[in-house]
């Protein structure tokens, strides 16, 4: 049935890769956005309750679903889903781990190759001298954005995403041990020290030195100091559990194709354990000490609660580096792009695998033609990303795979593993050849509470309200008003609440509605052709036994 013989090479190996699966964009660009964006301190118990309850619990599952279906030839999701769920029907589940990957990497690797270009013009100069609205300027003409235009055109960033991309699928088309791992234990390492150089130098700025108006303690103590009234605030939990998702990599299906090259009684309780708990230390003190604390120091913290985004890696921190001489900002900008790129290239990897294993174990084909037929596929579906960003189609590519797909499949994954496999099979799965103890308490936890969480995560973001206020919502309702959907619910997004303009083309030209459907039927047509693959092969097989 397999194709795939291969392994991990070393356990380093093994447990670099998963964190570096887990360890990305999203630690050093999405993290710091969503705390600030969430109150600081009012985000970190609601994050750390969500890392505990449902991060933890899912990597375990994740982990022992991947092992269960590499021993029976399977390395990506639709055959591990069947091989646990009973039911041919369950493979169709796992089509969500490949159209995540797929539907991620289309825009990711766009930002990865931000980064890298990002690196070349800190290298060469050119943001010396610039101000802060230069800087600002140099990161819209990059992309060609806000030109009026309703198409974006940015011919150096396409050649740099070509390159960015050229680079995934080389170490991918060498396999698992000589390209995934090798990857891997370059790009982690360097990102740490990348990221202890910047952190010290952070934490170090105080007012008056090197231009700073502020300490950067300021900023720290804004993300770290607890608030207990967030804990019922149902927005911030939503933030929060979507943050340890995008995080962790979970219900995505990477997690489970890189342990299904595991050995049937490899350890994963501890290696599960550790790779996350590795995440969480990148994220939580690494992400943390970085771009807040800096920006703090330099523009103050009602700048940053204003202007916060992921976009502000690119926009302000070059301008901030050129406090520090000419010399240390470009050492600082390689450094703080430099993490960037392979924090991003280690996820992205991680994410082309699973699609990767489905070519070689379904389909047969070798290491380089999947390499080469994803590179294809991941061409077609960034091309929207880029030409239409301004339009919204890069936003949607995140909100329906980077968002919406992750609870979904989290929450399906875990009703096949822990009641339909059932609870005791999945225990004795996870704890197999454990070189640690799991609490048997967590085996509740995995039953009972990750899924209601789960449920709630979906059922809130589903009716999430406008403001996020839950109790204003329910008035509203009481009062006959009906149920003031957010803007980005899931609901909301798909009645397109708050764009008022509904026509599809104006004077000829497409309206930012005519690109936003038109982009969620390209994503709807690659989950059904997904879907069709899935068949095909399973078919296949059928005629060949
Ligand atoms: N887990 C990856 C990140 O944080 C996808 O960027």
């Amino acid at each position: 049935m397999t194709h795939t013989n291969e392994r991990w090479g070393s356990r380093i190996g093994l447990i670099l890769a998963m964190a570096g699966n887990a360890v990305g964009l999203g630690n050093f660009l999405r993290f710091p956005a969503q705390a600030v964006q969430n109150g600081g301190g009012a985000f970190i118990i609601p994050y750390l309750v969500s890392f505990l309850l449902m991060g933890i619990p899912l990597l375990w599952i994740e982990w022992a679903i991947g092992r269960h279906g590499g021993q029976h030839g399977f390395h990506s999701a639709p055959g591990m889903m069947q091989s646990i769920g009973r039911s041919s029907l369950w493979k169709y589940v796992g089509v969500f781990g490949i159209f995540t990957n797929l539907a991620i990497l289309a825009y990711y690797v766009y930002i990865e190759s931000w980064t890298l270009s990002y690196v070349w013009f800190s290298l060469t100069g050119a943001f010396n001298g610039k101000t802060t609205e230069q800087v600002s300027q140099f990161f819209s003409a990059y992309l060609n954005i806000g030109t009026g235009q309703s198409i974006n055109l940015p011919i150096k960033a396409i050649l740099f995403f070509l390159t960015a991309l050229s680079i995934n699928i080389l170490v991918l088309s060498r396999g698992l041990a000589k390209g995934v791992e090798i990857a891997s234990k370059i790009g982690m390492p360097l990102l740490l020290i990348f990221g202890a150089f910047l952190a010290v130098r952070a934490l170090t700025l105080n007012a008056g030195e090197a231009g700073a108006v502020n300490d950067a303690f300021e900023g720290l103590n804004f993300l770290w100091q607890p608030q207990f009234d967030s804990l019922s605030n149902p927005k911030i939990w939503l933030a929060a559990a979507g943050q340890i998702f995008f995080t962790l990599s979970v219900g995505m299906g990477t997690v489970h194709c890189y342990a299904s090259y595991l050995r049937q009684n490899d350890d994963i309780a501890l290696n599960g354990a550790a790779a996350g708990w590795m995440n969480e230390f990148v994220e939580v003190v690494l992400g943390g000490s970085l771009i807040i604390p800096i920006a703090v120091a330099y523009l103050g913290l009602p700048w940053i609660k204003e202007n916060v985004g992921f976009e502000m890696g690119f926009r302000t921190m070059p301008m901030l580096f050129q406090n520090w001489g000419p010399i240390l900002a470009a050492v600082a900008g390689i450094a703080w792009f430099g993490l960037l790129f392979c924090a991003g290239v280690t996820s992205s990897l991680a994410m082309g695998q699973p699609v990767m294993a489905f070519f070689q174990d379904e389909y047969g084909l070798n290491r380089r033609r999947s390499a080469i037929t994803l590179g294809g596929i991941l061409l077609m579906l960034s091309l929207p990303c880029i030409l239409f960003y301004e339009m919204g189609a890069f936003g949607e590519f995140d909100y329906w795979a980077g968002t919406f797909s992750l609870v979904v499949f989290a929450l399906l994954e875990i009703i096949a593993f822990a009641w339909i496999f059932g609870i005791d099979k999945g225990w004795a799965e996870i704890t197999r050849g454990a070189d640690i103890k799991i609490h048997p308490i967590f085996k509740y936890v995995i039953k009972y509470v990750t899924p209601l969480f789960l449920v709630a995560v979906f059922v809130g973001s589903v009716f999430k309200p406008d403001g996020g206020n839950w109790l204003a919502a329910f008035s509203d309702l009481l009062h006959g008003q009906g149920w003031p959907f957010a803007t980005d619910s899931i609901i909301g997004t798909v009645l397109n609440i708050g764009i008022t303009e509904k026509r599809w083309f104006i004077d000829g030209v497409p309206t930012q509605i005519f690109i936003l459907n038109m982009t969620r039927l390209l994503l709807l047509s690659t989950f059904i052709a997904i879907s069709v693959a899935v068949y095909l092969a399973w078919r296949r097989k059928e005629v060949k036994q």
